[in-house]
Formats: structure tokens, C-alpha cells, sequence
């Protein structure tokens, strides 16, 4: 009997937070398919997974796949989970003509220097925050003092939310990041649906307060933003501002939290690091490899095409498994 047959290959919920292995070891399913089956076939969940760099980059660089769930097939995995909610689709999971329109009215916004602009800033919240945390005796909780309140603050100073307002600001971007959990519960149903109603809502009435009284923040750029006679619409923005609230909390918390466990974890590169912190980006690069925040990306196939050794049909669907692909 083939090795494969006494030890079927991992497929479906295996390869899903549900299941206790992938939840902790998550790199041993990986690890098996990349070395079996890097294109795999998951007819469980309708998808094709794929673990191996060469085909990871090819994917991911393949500019002519889609990322809307809405092209993606009936019944496959990305549809399922995304699909239903299509008329409220962020610029992540836009295909071009619209994609490149939203692309080109943020990126004249927020790009690389209003982000570097506003390093010091980040920096004088990461100092407060580490102070604090040293005033303290003993133990504490590293989410809780730091991984979650450094990029909330951040980004409510980004967008320019009155400090009167953040403490809720704070619970519904938190409610929105429910978002990403296909296996939420009635109860955290019923919060997700009550801050992305909420929170739409009084990220309206910001963007038209900006329009008639614009400020120094990103909301105002937004509202401002103006390309060959095109711009942001509300909807846009508020939708945009969701997906920075949902893509830029959770994903730092993560990559902070996952950098602080991998350091403890290894004592012999905790003091390489501490002896030489010029190594910064070497080390985001390791911990971004092995324990990414954001551990896939989907498309679907627009035509049919062939990777490695399967025929991938048009409209079908490709989880790109990103976790230590390389
Ligand atoms: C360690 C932190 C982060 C990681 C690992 C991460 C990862 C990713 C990945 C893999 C994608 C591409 C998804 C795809 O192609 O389907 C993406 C897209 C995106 N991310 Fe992040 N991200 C991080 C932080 C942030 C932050 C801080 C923000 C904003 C404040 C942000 C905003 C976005 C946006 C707007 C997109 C969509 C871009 C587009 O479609 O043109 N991300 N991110």
C-alpha cells in the first residue's frame, strides 16, 4: 500500500484553524504537502493549496488572476466566505478597471512619506507604551499593554478620530476585525454586524464633516484626493478605512506578538539581536516568513492554467499559503 494511502495527505478542515494541529503546528501540514503535493487538490473545501515558493510567487505575481470572490466559483472556499457580502468589497479584493481607480486616488493620500511622516509620532506611542509597561512590577500581558494599544492608537491619530471618540473607535474596529473569523459565533455575529453598522456610520459623518471643515489627517486627504476629475466617493472611503482598521490592527498586533514569542522561544537570537538591533529588518524578515500575520492570499483563475502538476480550471479557486513558503 503507498505511504500515501496508510497516511492520507492533510486536505479540508485539516488545513483550517478548526483543526488542533493546524491551530499550534500549523508548518507540519504545511510542510508535508510542500514536499507530496505543493499544488494541492482540497475537494473538501473547493480550493487548490498551495505551499511551495516557486509556485506561491508565481501566483502572487500573476497580475492577471482575481482577487473578487465574486469571479471565484460557486461553492469554492473564497465565495463562501467572502462572495455573499459582495456588494461591501474593499480595494483589497478588487479587480482592475476598479481597483487601479481606488488604487490611484489612495495612493496620493497615504503612501510611504505620509507613513514616514509620521514616525516620530509612532515612535513617541511605542516609548509611552514601553514605559509604562517598565513602571509596572513583574509580570503583564504583552497584547494587552502593547501588541493591540500601539497600532489603534496609531491609526485613530492617523485618521484623525477625536480623542473623546476613541475608546469606541477602539471596540468597533476591534468588532470589525470578527470579520476575519468564518466561525464566529451568534453572539460575535451580532457584535461584527453592530460595529460595522455603527462604525460606517460615523465614519460617514467624519468624511462630510472633513469635506466642509477639512483637517491635517487622512480622512481630509481621502475626501481631497482628485485624479483626472475622479474621486473617492464616501462609500469608498468608509470602506477603504474599515479594511485599514481590519488589515493594519490585527496583522501588527501579530507580527509584535509573534516576534516577541519567536525572540523568547530563541534565546541564542533574542542576544544576537540585543547586541546588534541594527539587524532590525533581517529579523521583520524571519519573523515575516515564519509566523506571518496574513499566512495566505486568494485568487481565482480567469482561464484555465497549469501549475506543476495540475490543470487549474478558469473561475477556480487558489489558497496561497505564504507561512514559511521560502
Ligand atoms: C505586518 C503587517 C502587515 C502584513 C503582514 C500585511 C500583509 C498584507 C498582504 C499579504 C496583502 C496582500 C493581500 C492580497 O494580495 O490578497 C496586504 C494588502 C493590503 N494591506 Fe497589508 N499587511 C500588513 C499591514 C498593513 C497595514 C499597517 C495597513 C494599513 C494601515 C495595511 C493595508 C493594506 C491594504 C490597504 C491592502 C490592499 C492593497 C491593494 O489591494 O492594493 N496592511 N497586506
Amino acid at each position: 500500500m503507498p505511504d500515501e494511502d496508510k497516511h492520507p495527505l492533510p486536505t479540508g478542515y485539516q488545513l483550517s484553524a478548526l483543526d488542533p494541529v493546524y491551530r499550534e503546528t500549523p508548518w507540519v501540514p504545511l510542510d508535508r504537502l510542500r514536499s507530496e503535493d505543493p499544488v494541492h487538490h482540497d475537494q473538501q473545501l473547493g480550493r487548490y493549496f498551495l505551499t511551495r515558493g516557486q509556485e506561491v510567487t508565481e501566483l502572487i505575481k500573476n497580475r492577471d488572476l482575481n482577487a473578487d470572490p465574486r469571479k471565484a466559483n460557486e461553492g469554492s472556499f473564497s465565495r463562501t466566505l467572502y462572495g455573499a457580502n459582495s456588494k461591501e468589497l474593499s480595494i483589497l479584493m478588487l479587480d482592475d478597471p476598479e481597483h487601479k481607480r481606488q488604487r490611484t486616488l489612495v495612493q496620493k493620500a497615504f503612501n510611504k512619506r505620509s507613513v514616514d511622516a509620521l514616525l516620530p509620532r509612532i515612535e513617541e506611542i511605542a516609548n509611552r507604551l514601553a514605559d509604562d509597561i517598565a513602571a509596572q512590577d513583574g509580570e503583564f500581558d504583552f497584547v494587552a499593554t502593547f501588541g493591540s494599544p500601539l497600532p489603534t492608537t496609531v491609526m485613530a491619530e492617523l485618521l484623525g478620530i477625536n480623542p473623546d471618540d476613541r475608546k469606541d473607535f477602539r471596540r468597533w474596529s476591534l468588532g470589525c476585525m470578527l470579520a476575519l473569523n468564518p466561525f464566529r459565533t451568534p453572539e460575535q455575529t451580532a457584535l461584527y454586524e453592530e460595529s460595522t453598522t455603527v462604525l460606517a456610520a460615523y465614519l460617514a459623518r467624519e468624511v462630510d464633516i472633513r469635506r466642509s471643515k477639512p483637517s491635517d489627517d487622512l480622512i481630509t486627504r481621502l475626501a481631497q484626493a482628485e485624479e483626472e476629475g475622479d474621486s473617492l466617493t464616501t462609500q469608498d472611503i468608509v470602506l477603504l478605512i474599515r479594511l485599514l482598521l481590519i488589515a493594519g490592527n490585527s496583522t501588527t498586533t501579530d507580527m509584535l506578538t509573534a516576534g516577541v514569542a519567536q525572540l523568547l522561544k530563541n534565546p541564542d537570537q533574542l542576544a544576537k539581536f540585543r547586541a546588534r538591533p541594527d539587524l532590525h529588518a533581517n529579523a521583520m524578515d524571519e519573523i515575516l516568513r515564519v509566523e506571518p500575520p496574513v499566512s495566505q492570499v486568494l485568487r481565482s483563475a480567469h482561464e484555465d492554467m497549469q501549475v506543476h502538476d495540475k490543470q487549474i480550471k478558469r473561475r477556480h479557486h487558489s489558497h496561497v499559503a505564504i507561512r514559511r513558503a521560502f
